[in-house]
């Protein structure tokens, strides 16, 4: 937390001269600030190192260290620390030059207490100003970023719903062209085609759905009594073609303790489900494998969807559920995807009041566990 906004008031007055420390004491004291005082620039600098100080006012001619160097290390040091410079009526180059150095403000001996009091103040709306400032910039940040992230979203998408649409414009060509010669195999190979790049298709225009349907607030869970095992090998047994087409060996649903039914919804539940073992099919070379265990809990299920693939570094273990994040986000990657998939199945999941968290590291593959409570949480409504 910036130190100057847990405590704006705090300042440090620099002077050699004790009566010039004394009413600038008096003076800001009397208006709400809490002042500390150094009589010189060292004393200042060490001051400085323990102290969350919002404002300096040090006088510019000292011995030793004067103004001018305790204003450089300011800068360098404690940026977010304004400088002002109190100097004698013979030295105003020395402030203008300090003003151009990155001080806030200056004013020249000898000054009224009003004078004093008005610039303490005006230093406090310069601080407020550039606080603002900075705050705005982060804003400005994190929204061009987003809109890069949404430009980057949408050529994925359009590359990926490009791809199965291709082949299925292939196989329909060749359909068209060749009904009469066509063998019943190579026909029903083409529909196969046809069938396999349909479902990919109605997959990506689901997800793109249900996440504009999040973003909207419009996602609510509709809750059932779900038997989640049952509901685990049905998406299992309709995934089964693709992980066959991508040589991966998955085994029947694992169910350790059989956890009684829970308040869910299952379209819901069924697209956690799809979302989470499509990642598995797709970061899992062929060879690899992958699965799905359940097991009851006092309070709810255990699910976790587990892989031997390619795995996830543990830096990114939270970014991935991020919208539009992706490990590897380069328009070269080999796996397809639009970088939504995690963040819809943590959405779901907190809206049924549970938790899902990644456990993996390269080359072990990746485990994604999602716990569900039994009972319809309050979270949910
Ligand atoms: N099982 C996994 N193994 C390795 N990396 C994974 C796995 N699951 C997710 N990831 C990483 O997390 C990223 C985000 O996953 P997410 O499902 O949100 O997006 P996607 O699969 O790239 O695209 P989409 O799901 O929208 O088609 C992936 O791009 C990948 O880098
Ligand atoms: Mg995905």
């Amino acid at each position: 937390m910036d130190p100057y906004l847990s405590n704006p008031k705090r300042v440090l007055v620099v002077d050699d001269d004790e009566s010039m420390l004394d009413l600038c004491a008096r003076v800001l004291g009397a208006d709400g600030f809490e002042v500390a005082l150094a009589r010189n620039g060292e004393e200042a600098l060490a001051r400085l190192a323990d102290g969350k100080f919002g404002a300096i006012f040090t006088d510019l001619t000292m011995p030793g260290m004067d103004g001018m160097e305790v204003l450089k290390y300011v800068k360098h040091n404690h940026p977010s620390v304004c400088v002002n410079i109190v100097t004698g009526a013979g030295s105003i180059e020395g402030a203008v030059e300090c003003m151009r150095l990155g001080a806030c403000d200056f004013i020249a001996k000898p000054f009224s207490v009003g004078e004093l009091a008005a610039m303490a103040f005006r230093c406090l709306g310069h601080r407020a100003r550039k606080l603002e400032v900075e705050r705005l910039k982060r804003d400005i940040s994190a929204y061009e970023e987003l809109d890069r992230m949404k430009s980057e979203f949408v050529s994925n998408v359009s590359h990926e719903l490009r791809t199965p649409l291709f082949s299925m414009g292939g196989a329909l060509e060749l359909l068209r062209e060749n009904v009469p010669e066509l063998s019943s195999g190579t026909a029903l190979k083409l529909c196969d085609v046809l069938s396999h790049n349909l479902s990919r298709l109605n997959s990506i225009v689901s997800n793109v759905l249900n996440f504009s349907r999040i973003e909207k607030g419009s996602f609510r869970p509709s809750f059932r009594s779900v038997d989640l095992a049952a509901l685990a090998r049905k998406a299992l047994e309709d995934l089964q073609p693709l992980f066959a087409r991508s040589g991966i060996c998955v085994g029947p649903v694992s169910v350790f303790s059989a956890p009684a039914s829970i308040e869910a919804d299952p379209d819901q539940l069924e697209q956690v489900l799809i979302n989470l073992l499509g990642n598995a099919i797709k970061f899992t070379p062929r060879g690899g494998e992958a699965g799905i265990t359940i097991s009851g809990t006092s309070d709810g299920a255990m699910l976790c969807v587990w892989d031997t693939g390619r795995g996830i570094p543990p830096e990114y273990h939270l970014k991935i559920f991020d919208r539009f994040y992706q490990v590897d986000g380069s328009m070269t990657r080999d796996a397809g995807g639009s970088g939504i998939g995690l963040s819809i199945v943590k959405a779901i999941v907190e809206m049924h009041g549970g938790r899902v968290w990644v456990e993996s590291s390269p080359a072990k593959g990746a485990r994604m566990n999602v716990f569900l409570p039994a009972k319809r949480s309050a979270l949910a409504d």
